[in-house]
């Protein structure tokens, strides 16, 4: 297996996790892909996603050869795992939220899940909580608003306070919660900013780490990084370049699928 790992979500929110790659192997090679033109897949119809999802990610796999696809993005993967696994002739790691790693850590056995609409009500993410949070109060909240905020935090907007401060205030009604869950790969490019917003010290857990330990054990002789990634769109646009550039990928390439 020669080619990068390629990294896949529907906007930048993947960036996070190629940050948590990054920080353990830094030499891995990684391309990225990111279906933009239908962002944000987490209002979307979950029938809509299981045809759109698999297309672009086949696209993306054939143009960047790699050696794995990582769905960076848990509204993709709570959904659309199985049948990428089916059509796809490489590994595919995905993103669920952390919520065995929660129920781990929660001393007051009350944590938050905060991620988006369709992650937040999946039944892959219901079976999660039962599976291994049966002894604990999760408040699942959906804070899609956060999303764009992360898009406009890479394109280099100013993050909007109130959208932070009322996605997040469900989280504040029981004084027990004492950990949060950011089932969406966005919110880890915000983590300052959610912390600031928050009205008290909680622990801020993402799925980041996770994964890169996960295509160490699938590819286990990574590819090595030569010059800057290659990195693939669904929409040509001026400020995904600029996101994707600041975390060393190269100018995108536009994706035909059909
Ligand atoms: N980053 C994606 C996730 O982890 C979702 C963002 C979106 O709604 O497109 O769920």
């Amino acid at each position: 297996m020669t080619g990068p790992v390629l990294v896949f979500d529907s906007g930048v929110g993947g960036l996070s996790v190629v940050s948590a790659m990054r920080r353990r192997f830094p030499d891995m090679a990684l391309a990225y892909a990111c279906d933009n033109a239908m962002l944000p897949y987490g209002v979307r119809e979950d029938a809509w996603l299981v045809e759109r999802i698999p297309a672009v990610c086949q696209a993306a796999v054939e143009a960047s050869g790699c050696s794995a696809l990582v769905v960076a993005c848990n509204t993709a993967s709570t959904l659309a795992l199985e049948v990428l696994r089916r059509r796809l002739d490489v590994p595919v790691v995905g993103t669920v939220p952390a919520i065995k790693p929660a129920a781990r850590l929660s001393r007051s056995r009350h944590f938050g899940l905060l991620a988006t609409r369709a992650t937040v009500s999946r039944p892959y993410t219901l079976a999660l909580i039962r599976e291994f949070a049966g002894d604990c109060v999760v408040t699942r909240v959906a804070a899609d608003a956060l999303v764009g905020q992360a898009e406009g935090l890479l394109a280099g907007d100013p993050l909007d306070g109130e959208v932070i401060h009322d996605s997040l205030a469900p989280l504040w009604e029981d004084s027990d919660l004492d950990t949060v869950v950011m089932g969406c790969t966005h919110f880890p490019l915000l983590h300052d900013a959610l912390v600031e917003a928050s009205p008290r010290r909680v622990a801020w857990i993402d799925s980041g780490d996770a994964i890169a330990r996960r295509v160490a054990q699938v590819v286990p002789d990574h590819p090595v990084h030569q010059g800057p990634g290659r990195s693939f769109v669904t929409l040509a646009d001026a400020r995904i370049t600029s996101g994707l550039a600041s975390f060393g990928f190269a100018r995108p390439t536009l994706l035909s699928f059909s």
